[in-house]
Order: C-alpha cells, then sequence, then structure tokens
C-alpha cells in the first residue's frame, strides 16, 4: 500500500451534509417582525426570539421548543417597581455591558482611552449573510459616545438544531481600548431549580461528570490555566430533571481551548442565566485602533427529549462541519511500551509487530529527540538522537511505510526544558517577569507563544520536520500550565490562538496529516481545537474500566470519532488492574482504535485475540467513528454499562460488566432508533436472532454477563427480507 492512498482512504472520504442526506429544502431560519424589531430565530425544532425595545436595549425573549409565529412575541414596556431592583436587573438581556445601574453578570466591560469604564450601546441595525448550511443574523451595535461597534452574530443551523453566537468588537477610534471582560454571549432559561452538569476531574481522571442542583448565588466553572485543563470543561448543560430520553436541555459549548469561564446564576427575579465566555481572571485585551476581535463562539441549542438528542445533534454537527473527513486509523503508539526509552531496533520490532495484528499507523512518542532520556531535558532541540537513530529517524520511517503503515510522531512544541540548545540560545523567549524566577514544571519552561519570532520558529522547526519526513501524525503534547506569563494579560487567549495558527498553517501545506491533540491526556477537549485537530488523546488513564466512565462523559458533547482510546498492558500502570484482554479491546473499541501495548509481549493467544479484535474493528469501524451513538439505559441490580451505535441499516451494542454482584443477575438491553416495523438479525456470541424493532425497543433482549471484567458486542442489521 502505498502512502498516498492510505491517505486516500483515511482521509479524503466526502462528507455529506446533513441536508443532502435527510433535511430536503432548508427553511427559512430569521424570521424579523420588523414593526416590533423582534428577531425569531427558528430551526427544525426550537425557537430563539429577542427584540429591540423603545430604549434600545436588546432584550431576550424566548429559547425553547418551536413557536411558529414571529407576531405572539412581545416587548413589553419597562418600568421601575423599586429603585432597589433596577430595571437592567430585572430586563433578560442578550449582551448585558459594564455600566448603567447594572450589578449582574454581563458579557462586555472596556476601559476607554479617556478612563471612562462604562459601555451604553444604541441599536444601529442589522444584516444577515449566508453560510454553509446557515443563516447568520448580525445585529449592529454602538457605543453613544465612543466608537466602539459592537456586533452580535447569530448562526442558525436549521437542520441541526443548533446555533453558534459570538461577539465581534471593532475599535473605529483612534486610541487604544482595553477590554477586560468578554463572554460570547448570555443565554436566558425561564425555569428554576435547574440541574447543571459539567465535568470534573484531575490528571488521569478526566471527564468526570458531576450534577449539581442550581439554586440561588452563582455556580462558575473555569480554567485559569492556559493550557486547557483537566479539571473543568468549558460547556454547560442545564436540564429540568431530564433523562436520555426525556426532558428539557439547555446545551452550550464554548470553541476555545485557552483561559475560559462560564456562569450559571438563578437570578433573584425568576429564571436562570448563563454566560460563557473568556476568562476575566488576569485578562485585558489592547483593542488599538481600529482593530477588529471576535470573541470565540458557542455552539448551543436546546432539545425537549433528553440528554441523547443533545449529544446526536452535537456528535452530528461535529462530523459533518468541524472534524475533518474519513475514518480514523487503528494506530499503534509507543509510549507505554518504551517510555524514553526508545530505540530504532526495538521501534521496527514494535512495527513489525503492529502490522500483524492490524495497526494502520505506526506512532513513535516521546524520547525520539535531542538528549531526551526522561523530562528533564531535550525539549527545545527537535534533532533526531543519533544514539537511539544512528541511521537517523527515516531508517523507520522506511521500515514503517515498507510494512504499509503511515507513521506518527510526538512532539511538545510550546515547551522547553532548561539543560537545552534552544534555552541558552533563546532564555527570553520563555514566558517571565524579568524580576521573578519562572516555575519549572515536569522540568520545563513554557514558550511564550505570543512573541512573533517564537512563533515563527515553532512554524518553521514543524515545517522543517514533515517536509523532511515522510509523517503522516502528529501527537501534540503540552504538559504543563502556563505561569509568569508576560506583561500583557491577553495571553491567556493569544497563547491558544498561536497553536491554532501554527497547526492551521501546517495543514495548508500539509494537507495530509492528521493532528492529535494530547496535554498530559485530555487537557486540551474542547470545541476550540477541535476541527484544527483531528483526534483527541483523551486520557493517559488507559484502565479499561476506568475509560468508561470517561468515555461515557466525554459522549455527551464530543464525537466519537475524535476520541482516541487504547488497548493497554496489565497491570494498568494507574489502576495497577488485571483486566481480561476482551474486554480492554472491547473499551478501547468504542472509540477511534489504538493500541499502546508491548506487543512484543504478547503469546499467542493474545496475538490470536488482538488480530481478531482488530480486524472486526475494522469492520465495525464506519458505524463506530460516525454512527448514532447511544448511552442505553441498564434496569439491573448489577451495574452493567451499554453502548449502542447505528449507521443506516447496521448497528451494533458494547455492553460491560466490571463486577457481577446480586446473584449474577442479567439487564434487560432495550435498544433505540429502530425501525418498529423492521425485522432485525441480531447477532449474538452464542447464536442468531431475528426479531422486530418494536421487539427490541420495547421488550428488549435479556443479557446475562458472567464474572468480573465481563464485556460483549453484539451486532445487528435490518433484513431486507424480513424473517425469511
Ligand atoms: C503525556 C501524554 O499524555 C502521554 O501519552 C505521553 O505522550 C507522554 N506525555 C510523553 O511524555
Amino acid at each position: 500500500m502505498t502512502f498516498s492512498k492510505t491517505y486516500d482512504k483515511f482521509v479524503l472520504l466526502k462528507k455529506g451534509k446533513i441536508q443532502d442526506r435527510e433535511m430536503g429544502k432548508a427553511k427559512m431560519g430569521i424570521v424579523i417582525n420588523h414593526s416590533e424589531n423582534i428577531f425569531l430565530l427558528q430551526t427544525r425544532s426550537n425557537s430563539y426570539a429577542f427584540g429591540i425595545d423603545d430604549q434600545g436595549l436588546v432584550r431576550h425573549l424566548y429559547w425553547g421548543k418551536r413557536i411558529n409565529e414571529v407576531e405572539d412575541f412581545e416587548l413589553p414596556v419597562l418600568t421601575e417597581v423599586s429603585t432597589n431592583d433596577p430595571v437592567y436587573e430585572i430586563t433578560r438581556e442578550e449582551f448585558p455591558v459594564y455600566g448603567s445601574l447594572r450589578y449582574k453578570e454581563h458579557c462586555l466591560k472596556v476601559t476607554f482611552a479617556d478612563g471612562v469604564r462604562e459601555v451604553v450601546y444604541e441599536y444601529v441595525g442589522y444584516r444577515i449573510e449566508n453560510g454553509e448550511s446557515c443563516e447568520e443574523l448580525i445585529l449592529e451595535l454602538k457605543d453613544r459616545h465612543y466608537a466602539l461597534k459592537m456586533e452580535l452574530h447569530y448562526k442558525v443551523y436549521e437542520a441541526y438544531d443548533l446555533m453558534e453566537r459570538f461577539i465581534v468588537l471593532h475599535n473605529a477610534s483612534g486610541e487604544t481600548m482595553e477590554v477586560e471582560q468578554l463572554q460570547s454571549g448570555q443565554f436566558h432559561i425561564p425555569y428554576e431549580n435547574l440541574n447543571f452538569s459539567n465535568v470534573h476531574g484531575h490528571w488521569g481522571a478526566e471527564q468526570q461528570r458531576f450534577v449539581q442542583k442550581v439554586s440561588y448565588g452563582k455556580i462558575v466553572i473555569e480554567n485559569r490555566r492556559g493550557i486547557s485543563s483537566h479539571n473543568h470543561n468549558p460547556y454547560f448543560i442545564l436540564d429540568r430533571d431530564a433523562t436520555e430520553t426525556s426532558g428539557d436541555v439547555y446545551f452550550g459549548a464554548l470553541r476555545q481551548s485557552g483561559n475560559f469561564s462560564g456562569v450559571v446564576e438563578q437570578t433573584p427575579y425568576g429564571g436562570t442565566l448563563v454566560q460563557m465566555g473568556l476568562n476575566a481572571h488576569d485578562f485585558c485585551l489592547e483593542l488599538k485602533a481600529g482593530e477588529h476581535f471576535a470573541s470565540p463562539a458557542i455552539l448551543c441549542g436546546y432539545s425537549d427529549c433528553g440528554f441523547e438528542t443533545m449529544s446526536h445533534r452535537l456528535h452530528r454537527f461535529a462530523n459533518d462541519f468541524i472534524l475533518s473527513e474519513g475514518f480514523r486509523p487503528v494506530l499503534y503508539n509507543s509510549w507505554e511500551a518504551t517510555e524514553f526509552g526508545v530505540t530504532c531496533e526495538e521501534q521496527k520490532k514494535l512495527a513489525k509487530k503492529a502490522k500483524e495484528l492490524g495497526a494502520e499507523l505506526f506512532v513513535v512518542d516521546d524520547g525520539w529527540f535531542g538528549e531526551r532520556n526522561g523530562i528533564d531535558n531535550g525539549l527545545g532541540d527537535w534533532y533526531v538522537n543519533e544514539k537511539k537513530f544512528p541511521n537517523g529517524i527515516d531508517e523507520l520511517i522506511r521500515e514503517v511505510k515498507s510494512l504499509g503503515m503511515m507513521f506518527g510522531i510526538w512532539v511538545e512544541p510550546e515547551m522547553v526544558n532548561p539543560p537545552t540548545k534552544l534555552f541558552a540560545e533563546h532564555p527570553d523567549w520563555i514566558y517571565h517577569f524579568d524580576t521573578r524566577t519562572s516555575d519549572t514544571s515536569r522540568g520545563q519552561y513554557v514558550l511564550d507563544l505570543t512573541k512573533a519570532e517564537v512563533k515563527s520558529f515553532l512554524y518553521e522547526m514543524l515545517d522543517n520536520l514533515l517536509s523532511g519526513h515522510e509523517i503522516d501524525y502528529i501527537k501534540w503534547d503540552a504538559n504543563r500550565p502556563i505561569s509568569q506569563t508576560n506583561l500583557h494579560r491577553d495571553l491567556w487567549y493569544r497563547h491558544i490562538e498561536a497553536v491554532y495558527d501554527i497547526v492551521k498553517a501546517l495543514k495548508k501545506k500539509h494537507p495530509h496529516v492528521l493532528f492529535e491533540a494530547c496535554a498530559s491526556g485530555g487537557g486540551r477537549i474542547d470545541y476550540g481545537i477541535l476541527g484544527i485537530f483531528d483526534d483527541f488523546w483523551t486520557s493517559d488513564n488507559t484502565d479499561a474500566y476506568d475509560r468508561l466512565t470517561i468515555q461515557d462523559s466525554y459522549s455527551y458533547i464530543y464525537p466519537i470519532k475524535a476520541m482516541r482510546a487504547w488497548v493497554t498492558d496489565c497491570p494498568n500502570f494507574i489502576s495497577a488492574r488485571m483486566i481480561p484482554l476482551k474486554f480492554r479491546f472491547h473499551s478501547a473499541m468504542m472509540g477511534s482504535l489504538g493500541i499502546g501495548c508491548n506487543v512484543l509481549k504478547f503469546t499467542e493467544e493474545d496475538t490470536a485475540m488482538a488480530k481478531e479484535m482488530i480486524r472486526e474493528y475494522k469492520e465495525i469501524r464506519p458505524i463506530v467513528q460516525e454512527g448514532i451513538f447511544y448511552r442505553l439505559e441498564n434496569p439491573s441490580a448489577n451495574d452493567y454499562a451499554v453502548y449502542e451505535y447505528q449507521k443506516e441499516e447496521k448497528g451494533l451494542i458494547f455492553a460491560f460488566l466490571a463486577q457481577g454482584k446480586i446473584g449474577h443477575r442479567s439487564t434487560t438491553v432495550r435498544f433505540r432508533g429502530l425501525e418498529a416495523d423492521a425485522v432485525y438479525t441480531v447477532l449474538l456470541e452464542n447464536g442468531e436472532l431475528k426479531k422486530s424493532g418494536a421487539y427490541l425497543m420495547q421488550h428488549g433482549l435479556e443479557l446475562r454477563l458472567n464474572g468480573d471484567y465481563a464485556s460483549t458486542l453484539i451486532r445487528f442489521a435490518k433484513c431486507e427480507t424480513g424473517r425469511a
């Protein structure tokens, strides 16, 4: 298999947008009542409404299930009831700014050149633009005194039941303005006592879903580290006691990997507000004369039928618009097998064995460059280590290519270790304050990517790497947060923008290369980096049982195709658990499969099982990576985890039972998303059944797994011939 054929197979498959596949003609997404200045944004099943009142205030009116008539909406005149409750406090605003009698959360705070720090806007007008599968409403506001223009952008993806909101600021004055707070939008949910869910976690334990009641006071989730985080994730989900398949769910995901913040507040006046955007902590953006600045967008929506629909909408949008095309290859990564002890000979052996098992991409991880024998040296010196690769890295690449695999390589470009040549030559390239000592973490400093020369150096280094060698895949790591910054308080945003710019430019020149976003595991999982990068390294925790929790939480918001999951050795280096290879495979087959074992130690039995599992994964890959994903209910007293994937007429179910208890009680697998009247062939490990869609969805199948760490893969397909 040649390099370009391999590439074609994985990257160039054509995407079908939802309109072509399912929706037919798109309907008008933006409806305007001109006499009342009311705007109604219509998606297939939702409506979002706001209006401009007689004072020029942009007032929120509605978000929820579809209401067809724009004439139904009204903008009552605001009257103050008490001086202690100013109208601004009571009124639901689309874009509250800092100033006047406003004390609530605001989206924008600006200090003008003369020191005034109040924004007073007026409505200028609107325009509508047509984008790919969306209509975009742009509401134009300007400050009454200063030449600051503000645009509220709403992209309406009618067929996807989603919207994107963001703000564009334009300094049309001759002087610099300081933007101290910029949130991408405020939302109002007309209910109290909602449930808020997000994830908490830390290294090795990312994506731990939590749900908490919203009451009075505020809930804040944020990241202050610059390098995204394992702790919380830039999205909100607010629900009214929803389940997977019922209930109201409001959600929004911020397209940003740097410092973010989100606030949820049940207001004293009824209802709940939520906003999300750039974290105001240590933030100040200098908007110079003539400059524009666009905030990151929030991808948002509402489901009246539970979390499943929310996930489906986001997954489908990500697959159609955000992710690069094509299926993700089965990769082998050598990190857990060799760590820093990389040698050309051993990598070649690993590659040969990985190929025998069925891997399609071989990735050499950390340790191939500079004087990298541990964490404290090498980063920054991106030349091939001659002791480890006496004939250069191409010897390994040639071997990998001759085996018919793609080749991938690990880098951590944003960092530098103190003993390196790079640091000796450019000690001022790291984030630092002249009068302070910069902290090392994992023995490294962070390069100041807001400096143009550092950004160019990194681009050129990576461009040379990709131009000089046949590389198909970059695993881009980032193993520490930023500290001691520089003097500019916009770095929390500018740093990640520089990363995005570098990768975008590299992809333009090397369009076949896939990029994996890794930050000590899953520290950079967000809709900002997704699409610029192709895969997420979900977690360094590769324990197959722990991964079920991580993967489950991940799936609420993020698409399965981007979820890298490896099978690794036991005892697992984090959990020390021993888990059968079959369970480990099934757990990793739930995403984009990778192998991280020391495959040279595989027994004949392991080899046979790995070959069979990888063969089967390749068969089901289109369904797993681009199908519709369901978190199925487990009605059993035993702790089964059951997931369904479906694409067109075919589907599959993974079921897991980590520990059998309560008399080996079975579970009932109730399928989702089938055609009630169609007949399906269901392939179980011990035989085949034919059942109607209605039976499988309503009655379900009894499934009993025995013993600890038991798992199974059930496949099904619609029978064109019915029961015959
Ligand atoms: C952290 C990553 O998450 C690991 O997969 C591995 O690449 C190491 N860094 C290498 O230093």
